[in-house]
């Protein structure tokens, strides 16, 4: 199949474009390079043998997409293309409702006008708010409690009539959790611009010598030692999760959420003991008070992923850490410009 991969040379579009292409299929990438660097295409190279096609665009933009998509005959798409920085969608809300929601709007445009009806979004845990009960079943209540969020779940909304109104479309959302880690080879990696908000690229950067020390938000959470606790997963589970999502999902009408999650939390002193452990180095820190808008626990409930995709996460903390390690190693700096 081709697929459309927007977002593709970003994180985890480029580790899921790997993992297409070793599946047999031919990713087609749209990126608008926004957040990620051209350099990512010579390493997917490296990795798989295959320089994937590329166009350098933007997803609103919809003359770039027609001419795209009469190019190439996409079989269907994958949406990673947007912005995903809480703290800066509060900040900068328009770019994010531009980005992330008028952006799906002008794709799955393009796409019902080429004909093409299977679409994959990338949506986040995010979207169950603050939840009561662990772990989180797709059927949990939904509710974002940032503008990031809001557009997570605006777009998932958009999609859900889009196939109700037209029944032929497959729509397939999936909410990731907390996706760290690289391409064992070191080539492929997370490359945070500035300082890195999440927890994994922090204290990578903490362990290679680019930070003195982490601060770790809060350790009086209700949690087994008061640190906050995620379902860390790696991104190369994430990105079979995708193939496993496409291979069932293409053809099958209708709308179908999934969790990618392994259905297991970690504290973040747990993640940092496990990173010094893999990395041999030490990660100094402190305890800061807690970061507005965290919550205490979030891990998934990955069952209906298995039951119906037959994927399930494989990669334990170890080998996260390990692959983070290997590619901040190599990347001190990141990606070369
Ligand atoms: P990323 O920033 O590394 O990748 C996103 C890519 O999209 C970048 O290469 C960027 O240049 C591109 N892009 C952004 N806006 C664009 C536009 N308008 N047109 C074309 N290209 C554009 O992010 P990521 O971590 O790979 O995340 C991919 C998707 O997964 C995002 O939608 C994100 O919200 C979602 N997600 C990420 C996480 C996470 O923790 N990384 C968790 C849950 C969901
Ligand atoms: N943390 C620290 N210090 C840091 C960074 C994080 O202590 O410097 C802690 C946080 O308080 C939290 C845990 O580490 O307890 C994980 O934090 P991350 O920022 O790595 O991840 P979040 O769960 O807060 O959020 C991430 C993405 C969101 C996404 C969510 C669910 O950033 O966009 O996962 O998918 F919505």
């Amino acid at each position: 199949m081709n697929i459309l991969l927007t977002g593709g040379t970003g994180y985890i579009g480029s580790l899921t474009c790997v993992g297409l292409i070793e599946a047999g299929e031919h990713p087609v990438i749209l990126d608008n390079l926004g957040n990620s660097k051209p350099a990512v295409l010579e390493r997917i190279a490296a990795v798989t043998g295959v320089r994937p096609a590329f166009v350098e665009g933007d997803v609103r933009d919809r003359a770039c997409l027609d001419e795209l998509l009469a190019r190439h005959r996409i079989d269907a798409a994958i949406h990673f293309a947007g912005l995903k920085a809480v703290g800066e969608s509060v900040r900068l809300p328009l770019p994010y409702y531009d980005n992330n929601v008028h952006g799906a709007q002008v794709l799955a445009s393009a796409l019902h006008a080429a004909g093409v009806r299977t679409i994959v979004f990338s949506s986040s845990a995010t979207v169950y708010g603050d939840a009561k009960t662990m772990p989180i079943s797709e059927q949990a209540p939904t509710q974002a409690t940032n503008p990031y969020g809001r557009t997570k779940l605006m777009v998932e909304q958009m999609l859900e009539d889009l196939a109700a109104a037209e029944p032929d479309w497959s729509v397939t959302l999936l909410r990731y959790f907390n996706p760290v880690g690289g391409h064992p080879s070191g080539l492929l990696g997370e490359d945070p611009q500035g300082i890195p908000n999440n927890l994994m690229p922090y204290i990578a950067q903490v362990a290679v010598g680019r930070r003195e020390r982490l601060t770790i938000f809060g350790d009086d959470y209700p949690t087994p030692d008061g640190t906050g606790v995620r379902d860390y997963i790696h991104v190369l589970d994430l990105a079979d999760g995708h193939v496993a999502a496409l291979r069932h999902r293409c053809g099958r009408a209708g709308v179908r959420v999934f969790n990618l999650g392994t259905g297991r939390g970690h504290s973040v002193l747990e993640v940092l003991r496990a990173f010094e452990a893999a990395s041999g180095r030490r990660v100094p820190y402190v305890v800061a008070p807690r970061r507005a808008g965290d919550v205490a626990s979030c891990w998934a409930d990955p069952a209906r992923a298995e039951r119906e995709l037959g994927w399930r996460a494989q990669r334990s903390i170890e080998q996260m850490c390990r692959d983070t390690w290997s590619w901040q190693l190599a990347n001190p700096t990141g990606y070369p410009s």
